[in-house]
């Protein structure tokens, strides 16, 4: 077989996530590579904690990148900070909860669930009465569970955890850049992400930052591999359960001991460092509000086409609306018409809502009007050979009332 270069169909991502990256990431990320060890690396190593510092809102010097996708990131922070029968407590409201447990119990924790319907969010004061029943050595929380399309508030859940000495962790792979996130002000011990969403790039790394008092659990764990070591460093019988991601190692690896670990996957560092700078250059209150314009456009949108949006839209996430199928329509083959006559995608959901509702992203380089407006007017179309009744022009009509609203 000869293979031809690469060369991907124009496409309009407006899932749930990836999303189309933004062109300066893509060009950051054609850099050519340097050693892991040239100044200039280790400069951009420094530079790109610096920037998730403030991505983050957070003082923490613990803040890196954990090579993989965001699931790497969650995996990193789960079995580096739980031993073998720590109690953990996961609210679930949809798949990224499951996700947790799943990574939790792997990890060979005690895991508990609160669990609500998917669509809903606890209040905070049921996490906290479970928090106070079930004493676990961790709360894991997922911020925005992008299968149902709400975001948890965090706010207000952390002088539990600091009042019975529990960690506070918390996946913001969804909502990072599009969101309100405050690592410090809300009292989070360990945050990861991912670039794929509305830090607008591509999934492969995972940001994520410690607090103290997990950087403290983390080197109590410390134990460094055979072939590395010397004479004084920490070797222990019962070492974090994963070689390439133990945070102890890792820490080691980005702070100035430059231990070697793994070989820091250059092409991604370019890359994460252009999301956080681009995103920063634009300012991260203005990037929310970008995010919160676009998705009401979205939702705004879907409602004048005669759909309806689904789950607590209280909570519901700035950056992807779920749409309730509507009755008669099959809603593949709606995503596989949107895909092949105009090159746009859009999402499906997981579990119980597969096939029951759509998700429509607004995020990143695709939280825009033009995007929004032609999907908008390409989702008219497929809808109305489907069968579906549709109101003509009442996508683009309510999105540009809301943008007429907001100018
Ligand atoms: C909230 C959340 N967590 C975790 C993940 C997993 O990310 P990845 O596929 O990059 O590992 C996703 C992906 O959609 C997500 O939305």
């Amino acid at each position: 077989m000869t293979a031809l270069p690469i060369a991907p169909p124009p496409r309009l991502l407006m899932g749930p996530g990836p999303i189309t990256a933004d062109p300066r990431v893509l060009r950051a990320m054609s850099a050519q590579l340097v050693g892991q060890y040239d100044p200039a690396m280790t400069g951009y190593m420094a530079e790109t904690q610096e920037l998730y510092r403030q991505v983050f809102r957070t003082r923490n010097d613990a803040t890196l990148l954990v090579d993989g996708t965001s699931r790497a990131g969650i995996e990193a922070a789960l079995v580096s900070l739980l031993r073998p029968g720590d109690r953990v407590l996961v609210p679930v409201f949809g798949r990224f909860g499951h996700l947790l447990v799943e990574i939790a119990q792997r990890a060979g924790a005690e895991v508990h669930t609160i669990e609500t319907e998917w669509g809903t969010v606890f209040a905070p004061e049921q996490i906290e009465a479970a928090v106070r029943e079930v004493r676990p050595a961790m709360l894991a929380v997922v911020h925005g569970d992008t299968s149902t399309t709400v975001a948890q508030p965090l706010e207000g859940l952390s002088h539990v955890c600091r009042e019975l000495g529990v960690l506070f962790y918390t996946d913001v792979t969804a909502t990072l850049g599009g969101n309100p996130v405050e690592s410090d002000a809300w009292g989070l011990d360990a945050v990861s992400a991912g670039l794929q969403k509305c830090m607008g790039g591509p999934s492969g790394s995972a940001p994520l930052t410690l607090s103290p008092r997990a950087v403290e659990v983390i080197d109590s764990r410390r134990s460094i591999e055979a072939g590395i070591r010397d004479a004084e460093s920490e070797v222990r019988s019962d070492p974090i359960r994963s070689n390439y991601l133990d945070l102890a190692m890792i820490l080691d690896y980005w702070g100035p001991k430059r231990l070697n670990h793994h070989t820091e996957a250059t092409t991604m560092l370019y890359g994460a460092r252009e999301c956080a700078r681009i995103l920063l250059e634009e300012g991260l209150d203005a990037a929310v509000d970008r995010h919160r314009l676009h998705g009401a456009a979205m939702l705004e949108g879907v409602r004048g086409l005669g759909l309806r949006p689904f789950g607590d839209l209280e909570h519901k996430m700035t950056n992807v609306v779920g749409v309730e199928i509507p009755e008669g329509v099959n809603g593949d083959a709606v995503r596989g018409e949107l895909l092949e006559d105009y090159g746009i995608e859009i999402g499906t959901s997981f579990g119980p809502l597969h096939g029951r509702i759509w998700r429509i992203g607004t995020m990143g380089y695709n939280a825009r009007r033009d995007a929004v407006l032609t999907t908008l007017a390409a989702l008219e179309q497929v809808l109305r050979r489907a069968g579906a009744p549709v109101t003509a022009g009442g996508g683009t009509g309510a999105a540009l009332d809301v943008y007429g609203a907001a100018a």
